[in-house]
């Protein structure tokens, strides 16, 4: 009986919600999750009419030298997950995928990341990624929808990097929060969002 309270309370933590969000360095807009906390944060910005898009700009980022990870099906297993972390000055990203519980391996597909370079930076607090997710919406159940008003997005961070952080297929461990939050595609809209696509160009070094 008297766990009742501490149930309804998990329920309550997990009840996260989305905001504005603009990144600091390339101004570039987003329809974010950010927990003050942990210092995590994952937003994506989509066209002006995401209808039928199959691409968006994303960021994540933290606090500190962690990981940070999304998944853009809500839960863990069998969705598209993006992965990042802090190496030195540079940022260490992959897509991974699970079918059970434990290190995803790297997920490959028809999906792209491609940075942008002002969004993408290491200060003395936190590290941000930003990149265009080339074919991020996929139809296979994996992801969202460009159709769906409030995807659910699943979050996971460890305030410790991996062991191998130089190598963007490293194993990690469990994350030491995870949830799951809605963020609105239309929030997620933005008219300079075909400018925006336009500065994220290849530079290997953000991917191992
Ligand atoms: C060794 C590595 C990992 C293990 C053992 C693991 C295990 C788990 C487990 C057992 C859950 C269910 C909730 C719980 O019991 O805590 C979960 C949920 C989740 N995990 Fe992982 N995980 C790992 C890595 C990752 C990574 C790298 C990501 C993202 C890139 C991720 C994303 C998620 C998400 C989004 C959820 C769902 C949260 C929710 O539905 O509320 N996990 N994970
Ligand atoms: C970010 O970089 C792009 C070009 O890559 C530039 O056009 C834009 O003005 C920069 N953003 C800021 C806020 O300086
Ligand atoms: C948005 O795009 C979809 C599919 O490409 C199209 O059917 C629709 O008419 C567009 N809406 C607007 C307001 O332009
Ligand atoms: C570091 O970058 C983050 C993300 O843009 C920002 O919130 C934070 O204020 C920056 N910290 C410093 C010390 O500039």
């Amino acid at each position: 009986m008297k766990l009742l309270p501490i149930l309804a309370a998990v329920g309550l933590a997990t009840a996260q919600t989305a905001a504005p969000y603009t990144d600091a360095k390339s101004g570039i807009t987003f329809s974010a999750y950010v927990d003050a906390t942990s210092g995590y944060f994952f937003g994506i910005s989509t066209p002006a009419n995401s209808t039928g898009g199959t691409d968006f700009i994303a960021t994540i980022g933290g606090k500190g030298t962690g990981y940070s990870g999304a998944s853009l099906g809500g839960g863990m297993l069998n969705k598209l997950l993006i992965l990042a972390w802090p190496n030195g000055q540079n940022i260490v990203s992959s897509f991974r995928k699970a079918a059970q519980y434990g290190s995803p391996a790297v997920a490959t597909g028809t999906f792209t990341q491609t940075p942008i370079a002002n969004g993408t930076y290491v200060n003395s607090t936190h590290w941000t990624y930003t990149f265009l997710c080339g074919k991020c919406i996929q139809t296979d159940g994996t992801t969202f929808k460009a159709t769906d008003a409030q995807p659910a997005i699943g979050f996971a961070l460890n305030a410790n990097a991996p062991a191998q952080k130089a190598s963007a297929s490293a194993s990690v461990s469990k994350h030491t929060a995870q949830g799951q939050v809605k963020l609105s595609l239309k929030a997620a809209q933005h008219k300079d969002f075909e400018v925006w696509r336009t500065w994220a160009k290849r530079e290997e070094t953000f991917i191992a």
